[in-house]
């Protein structure tokens, strides 16, 4: 599940899995960064903001690093017990926040992802639209609760707007893994357009642990679902 702050990742994420476990499937549902004792205090240094003055491309490789670990501890092991798994932010948030916000050069990115991932990528990826000055507001409301201000939160609504290009542009390229879901109006109808794609892809054996894009030939391209 992919998106700009204030997207609804988080609950789209627990109404997913909830209708998922509902068609009796075992879902883990776990986030980047983090997920791992290791990549969760990666998470720490990173969204503190303790690594943003040494640069965006020494952050990917904090990002790649705490991914490498969360893929071979939690992500492969679920996925080869024909588990589904639902990770809140994955590949493409180092392609936007580190390639088209921080100018890190996209094939390094893509090196790192093989290193990182080794095979183990998304069969489906929800990618949450949202105009950042909506998605600002819906972000500001959470921290009026207490939530803490992070590293990439702090970025203007001018960061914001690219990056919802970059999402736009990734949906774009990438036609057979990702989906573009418009994250405007309420939880409820977000769910419905996201279940839509989501049963269908289930309906043709898409997602779900079929195990097609798992296997650990990091050299070889990630096939088409
Ligand atoms: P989090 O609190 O999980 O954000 P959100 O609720 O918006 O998903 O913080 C993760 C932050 O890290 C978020 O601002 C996006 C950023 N990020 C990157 O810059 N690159 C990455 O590869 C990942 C996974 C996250």
């Amino acid at each position: 599940m992919e998106g700009g702050e204030g997207s609804g990742k988080t609950s789209q994420i627990k109404r997913l899995q909830a209708k998922l476990e509902a068609t009796g499937k075992e879902v883990v549902v776990t986030r980047e960064p983090g997920g791992t004792n290791g990549a969760e205090a990666i998470r720490h240094v990173l969204l503190s903001g303790a690594a943003e003055p040494m640069g965006a491309e020494f952050e990917a490789m904090l990002f790649s690093a705490a991914r490498s670990d969360h893929v071979e501890m939690i992500i492969r092991p679920a996925l080869a017990a024909g588990k589904t798994v639902i990770c809140d932010r994955f590949i493409d948030s180092t392609r936007v926040y580190q390639g088209a916000t921080g100018d890190v050069d996209i094939e390094f990115l893509k090196e790192l992802e093989e290193i990182a991932c080794e095979g183990a990528l998304p069969d489906l990826t929800l990618i949450l639209d949202l105009p950042p000055a909506e998605g600002m507001k819906r972000a500001n409301a959470r921290r009026a609760k207490g939530a803490p201000v992070d590293r990439f939160e702090k970025d203007t609504l001018a960061l914001q707007r690219k990056r919802r290009a970059a999402y736009r542009k990734i949906a774009v390229e990438n036609p057979e893994r990702c989906v573009l879901i418009d994250a405007s109006g309420t939880e409820a109808a977000v769910f419905k357009r996201i279940w839509t794609v989501v049963e269908q892809r289930l309906e043709e054996g898409i997602v779900a642990g079929r195990g097609a894009n798992h296997s650990r030939a990091a050299s070889e391209p990630a096939k088409s679902p």
